[in-house]
């Protein structure tokens, strides 16, 4: 599918299986969210562009180098917030917004309850995290809530991908690439990805 990268990692297939397996419980849920968020963040930043500097070791200057752009981290409320700390790990220097989000269950249909993004979007390279794009609606309307805040760059980090939502994603934003750790067969009657892994948000926060 054109705009998706699939993150292609052995320690990313061993912990997916950890995740998937619904004897996993709340707290190994959570760390291991938090262990292939941080091999994500390394997947997804391996073309960021850096600057020179100078460098002051004890010993003599040397060439060094700083990260050429800001970062921004958007997670999706609730289950987006499982992956910030990993990337975090890697991307100390980012700012982090929000934006709240949650499924009708019977529609299906993005509902919004709060958003709040660091200033000026415009210049930042932003990756939107979610782990999971089932039909494609939360995350569709959470990048049209950041194009409208200015952001220009964006990329959208999601852990499990339905076809569905591939397509919907860059249908809507041809622009914006995707990074995904799988994508998985399709989507259930309930818009529920298979095989998946359940709901996401229960899972992280012991809600289920
Ligand atoms: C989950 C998930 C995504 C959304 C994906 O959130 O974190 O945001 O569903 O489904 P979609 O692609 O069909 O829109 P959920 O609505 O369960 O909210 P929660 O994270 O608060 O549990
Ligand atoms: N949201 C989830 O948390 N899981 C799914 O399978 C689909 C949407």
């Amino acid at each position: 599918m054109k705009n998706l990268t699939i993150i292609d990692h052995p320690l990313i297939k061993r912990d997916l299986t950890v995740l998937r397996d619904r004897r996993t419980n709340n707290h190994l849920f959570r760390t291991t969210l938090r262990r292939i968020a941080s091999v994500m963040a390394f997947q997804v930043t391996h073309d960021l562009k850096l600057r020179r500097c100078t460098v002051r070791t004890p010993l003599e200057n040397t060439r060094g180098y700083i990260l050429a752009d800001d970062i921004v981290i958007v997670p999706v409320l609730r289950a987006g917030l499982g992956l910030v700390e990993g990337f975090l790990d890697f991307l100390p220097e980012a700012r982090v917004g929000h934006v709240g989000l949650y499924r009708n269950e019977q529609t299906l249909q993005p509902v919004d309850y709060y958003s709040k993004f660091p200033r000026s979007l415009g210049g930042s390279l932003v990756l939107l995290l979610d782990p999971m794009l089932a039909t494609g609606g939360s995350g569709s309307a959470a990048l049209t809530f950041l194009k409208k805040k200015g952001a220009r760059r964006i990329r959208f980090v999601t852990l499990l991908a339905a076809p569905a939502g591939v397509r919907k994603v860059t249908l809507d934003h041809p622009d914006v690439r995707v990074f995904s750790c799988v994508l998985d067969r399709r989507l259930n009657s309930r818009g529920y990805i298979l095989p998946g892994l359940g709901d996401a948000g229960d899972r992280i926060f012991g809600t289920d």
